[in-house]
């Protein structure tokens, strides 16, 4: 029989995505077919997706509406319109609603809005499933936001005997984003507070607590982060909770598109090249170096950054390193991201005090993008804490080596250099000077070409791919099946 998947998700790209989650969602899914898995996804029907829609030549289908009970009485009630599509294959459900009102933030910074928002959506999905007669196997959640479907599936579904043989698993992302205190909200949906003594009073009616304290599987996005959520400092208040389910909780690492990402076939490129003609990527610098205003130089190293710029990134410490290699002449510097006002504007300077050495683009732009990935030899990652991350996968895939913090999936990533192996610089103090002598230490081995050579093509040669990682997640559906049956028997 044929396993059945419901993915619920705040993004899946291209359709709509904010960041790494949405790639993961539009990718997964794609991944858990071809392994023979009936995967379909359920996202919120933001009304911004009608016209990303267009733009991407995806015809999205109505498909009648559902009732969920919704209101401060029992019997009141209300109705999402369903439309439906196929993103590469993957059937796409989208369920929209009095709360997604135009305009629209994909996320909002109250749970004013977020919280009937996801919540209103997630009660959908559950019933879109009986509408369309198709039980799932596996509620698969992935971050907070379509929390409330894994509560309620536990607090009202089970009751249920559509549901009762149905398995939950949430994914987690990014532990701090919690979607706490949606009391009121919850209670539109007769969801009423939880009562785990598990759980921090604070998280009782938190969609990302009540989710972790009732899903028969948790995993998180690498072994690394799995691992430190379990503790004080990147717990986010959860670290108890998740100790308790610690026989519950495991990590699979993301894949990457390794066709998407593909520097012998990118056009943003200058020059296309891979790990056999490895020459080629000199024209990538210096194509780098002219556009960006750098001093034309192919001996001195570049340091690239591609990222957001806040808390979670790590820049705040990464400035004072920079500036210090920058003063030597050690390296020069590209950044590309946006982000915290202050931190924005604390690199801006960059550009004037270090005329071609230094290079600062505040704004969005993928082929550029690329193109740093292609042309710069050090990639930048100081991340104060990364559940996995992608970049750094994207930029070993280009030949350009990570300087990383070893945090969450950076540390099951780049494996740290040493004579003759190795894809990568590591440090673990979150500090400048930590990043500096990491950043030094990268500077000693460029300078000897032959040994860089042998550093970039293991890099390049590195695969985290989609098939595996959907193996992975099926052997954790089974698992989850499991604890289904046995939590019936009890
Ligand atoms: C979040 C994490 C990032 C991860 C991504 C996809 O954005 O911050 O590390 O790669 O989710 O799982």
């Amino acid at each position: 029989m044929t396993l059945k998947v419901l993915t619920l998700a705040a993004e899946s790209a291209p359709l709509v995505k904010v960041g790494g989650l949405g790639d993961v969602v539009g990718a997964l899914p794609r991944a858990l077919r071809a392994v023979g898995i009936d995967a379909r996804v359920a996202i919120p029907h933001y009304p911004a997706i009608k016209s990303q829609a267009e733009s991407l030549g995806i015809a999205l289908k109505r498909k009648g509406r559902v009732s969920i009970r919704w209101g401060s009485h029992a019997h009141e009630t209300e109705s999402a319109p369903i439309a439906e599509t196929t993103v590469g294959g993957v059937p796409h459900y989208l369920l929209g609603g009095p709360p997604f009102r135009p305009p629209d933030k994909i996320y909002s910074t109250t749970i004013d809005d977020d919280g009937p928002k996801f919540i209103f959506y997630s009660m959908a999905a559950m019933s879109l499933c009986r509408e369309l007669d198709w039980q799932p196997d596996i509620i698969h959640v992935h971050d907070s936001h379509a929390g409330a479907a894994i509560y309620w599936l536990a607090a009202k579904g089970k009751r249920e005997s559509f549901w009762r043989q149905t398995a939950s698993v949430i994914t987690i992302h990014n532990l701090p984003f919690q979607n706490n205190h949606a009391k009121k909200y919850l209670a539109l949906a007769g969801l009423r507070p939880s009562r785990d003594p598990r759980l921090p009073m604070w998280a009782r009616d938190g969609l990302m607590g009540l989710a972790i304290a009732c899903a028969d599987r948790i995993n998180a996005v690498s072994d690394g982060y799995a691992a430190e959520i379990m503790g004080e400092e990147y717990g986010a208040g959860l670290d108890g909770l998740l100790r308790e389910r610690a026989d519950r909780l495991s990590g699979i690492l993301n894949g990457l598109d390794y066709a998407a990402w593909n520097p012998s076939t990118d056009h943003a490129l200058a020059a296309r090249f891979d790990a056999e003609s490895l020459d080629h990527r000199a024209a990538n610098k210096a194509a780098l170096q002219k556009a960006c205003g750098l001093k034309p130089d192919p001996h001195v190293p570049i340091i690239g950054a591609v990222s957001r710029l806040d808390y979670q990134k790590g820049f705040d410490i990464a400035l004072p390193a920079i500036k210090e290699a920058l003063a030597r002449g050690e390296a020069q510097f590209i950044l590309l991201g946006t982000g915290a006002a202050e931190l924005e504007a604390s690199y801006e300077p960059l550009l004037t005090e270090y005329p071609g050495a230094a290079s600062i683009h505040l704004r969005f732009d993928s082929a550029l993008a690329n193109r740093i990935y292609g042309g710069c030899d050090i990639f930048l990652m100081p991340s104060r804490y990364e559940p996995c991350g992608t970049s750094q996968m994207i930029a070993m895939r280009y030949g350009a080596i990570p300087v990383a913090r070893a945090t969450g999936g950076l540390v099951d990533t780049v494996w740290p250099y040493r004579a003759g192996s190795g894809v990568g610089f590591l440090f673990g103090e979150y500090s400048s000077a930590a990043l500096l002598r990491a950043l030094r230490r990268a500077f000693r081995v460029y300078a000897n070409g032959e040994a860089w050579r042998g550093l970039q093509r293991r890099a390049m040669a590195v695969r985290f791919s989609w098939e595996k990682s959907a193996e992975q997640y099926a052997a954790m559906y089974e698992k989850a099946l499991r604890e289904v049956l046995i939590r019936r028997k009890a």
